[in-house]
């Protein structure tokens, strides 16, 4: 007997689930295939399948340098992708949206050019950076190269024993020296949504540049950077496109025009120059002054259909679907005897992305259990090492839901976690 509140739920769900045709797959032995594996990547809905193959079908050309009529329908394509991301992030202008391979190149490039850029905006000796205990490697990695580099300093924010950003030493980290505040808006491990208009808030009262990877906000979360008032936005916004419905190869950098018009270029090459002679270069406006070489055409069009089929759903609709799931899957993760779960376990307050342990067995056992019995989740450390050693583990197993993720999905997902207990002869 379930006491979570599940009103939530998308309306027409086994309507929704019908759009994403993998999910009508069977797995080996004739088993239904239940996928929680969404943080790690999400399904795709038939419409943006289509529109990628009509694209290929019938548009396929070179963008802004193919001087045909294929070359303009897919050179519109692409700035209509653009457009439509720019609507899905609520972005004050549509050139403020850039696109790269994935959300780590989109850090990468922030974390680069602030090395490279001229006056106050360089990072250099005595600068700090600031960043968090619970960031995926992406938004570590980039920021101890700049650091390490520049000879700046590295800073991070703890995590507390429920999961949250531990900010009890705010005033001692963002300070006079702080450059850059980087941090996640959704963790990918501890599912903890973070509090990203008060971090902004108190890194732009000292000056400091805001960087939100939204790698796991964008497919859950609606995002209206418009409506937010200008103290309270991060400058830099980065997604990647296959967690919200769309393909791999295309990740989203959003900058303010200010800073972006301030960064040199990143990658070089292409359409991103204004002129170039054997002595030197000159550069374009943004946003192609960071679309180095031939850009991911294909699957631009692609992300456009994916955040159109996501705004038409309404990410409100998703948020609340993926809280009322998640809250059914905390309480039926409470049931299972030897179950930790590490993140907060209040729905309201984290995304659909539940990591936990079971005593006595090690998460790759319990995935290889769980994909025996056609339930697929990710084992490891997500590519969270830092917020596994705050735990004291080594790797977790992890669930993640979506948009359509079913109740009886999750009940298959438990029933599946106590027979892993059984196998193992655990508690
Ligand atoms: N794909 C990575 C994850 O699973 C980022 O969280």
């Amino acid at each position: 007997m379930t006491t979570t509140d599940l009103q939530g739920l998308l309306p027409g769900l086994d309507v929704v689930r019908k759009d994403f045709p993998i999910l009508g797959r069977t797995l080996e032995g004739g088993r239904p295939l239940v996928y929680l594996d969404s943080a790690n990547t999400s399904q795709k809905p038939q419409v943006v399948i289509d529109t990628m193959v009509d694209h290929l079908e019938k548009h396929n050309a070179n963008i802004a340098r193919a001087m045909h009529q294929l070359g303009a329908e897919s050179t519109a394509a692409f700035e209509e992708a653009r457009d439509k991301v720019a609507a899905f992030l609520g972005a004050p202008d549509r050139d403020e949206v850039i696109f790269t391979k994935n959300a780590s190149e989109a850090l990468n490039l922030v974390a680069n050019t602030l090395a490279w850029a001229e006056g106050d905006l360089r990072v250099g000796a005595g600068d700090e950076v600031v960043i968090t205990e619970m960031e995926h490697h992406s938004n570590i990695v980039p920021w101890q190269l700049l650091t390490e580099r520049t000879g700046a300093t590295l800073r991070w924010f703890g995590v507390t024993d429920d999961g949250q950003l531990d900010l009890s030493n705010i005033d001692e980290l963002i300070t006079e020296r702080t450059k850059v505040v980087a941090f996640t808006w959704v963790s990918n491990m501890l599912g903890t949504v973070n509090p990203v208009a008060e971090l902004t808030r108190r890194a732009h009262e000292v000056g400091a540049i805001v960087v939100v990877d939204a790698s796991q906000a964008a497919p859950q979360l609606p995002i209206d950077l418009a409506a937010m008032p200008e103290s309270d936005r991060p400058d830099v916004v980065v997604f990647t496109g296959h967690k919200v419905v769309g393909p791999t190869g295309i990740g989203v950098l959003w900058g303010r025009r200010t800073l972006l018009e301030q960064l040199p270029p990143f990658l070089g090459g292409g359409e991103m120059i204004a002129t170039v002679t054997m002595d030197r270069s000159t550069y374009a406006g943004i946003p192609h002054r960071f679309e180095a070489g031939t850009p991911p055409i294909v699957e631009a069009v692609g992300l456009g259909a994916a955040v159109d089929y996501l705004r038409e759903l309404g990410l409100d609709k998703v948020r609340a679907h993926e809280e009322a799931i998640t809250g059914y899957a905390l309480e039926g993760l409470s049931t299972v005897p030897g179950v930790t779960i590490l993140g907060p376990t209040d729905a309201a307050l984290r995304g659909g992305a539940i990591s936990f342990e079971l005593d006595g067995v090690h998460p790759h056992d319990v995935a290889q259990v769980l994909d025996s019995r056609g339930v697929a989740v990710r084992a490891g450390h997500h590519c969270a090492k830092p917020a596994h050693q705050r735990f004291g583990v080594q790797a977790s197993t992890r669930m993640s839901s979506y948009l359509y993720t079913t109740p009886a999905e999750i009940d298959a997902f438990i029933e599946a976690l106590n027979a892993t207990r059984d196998y193992f002869k655990v508690g």
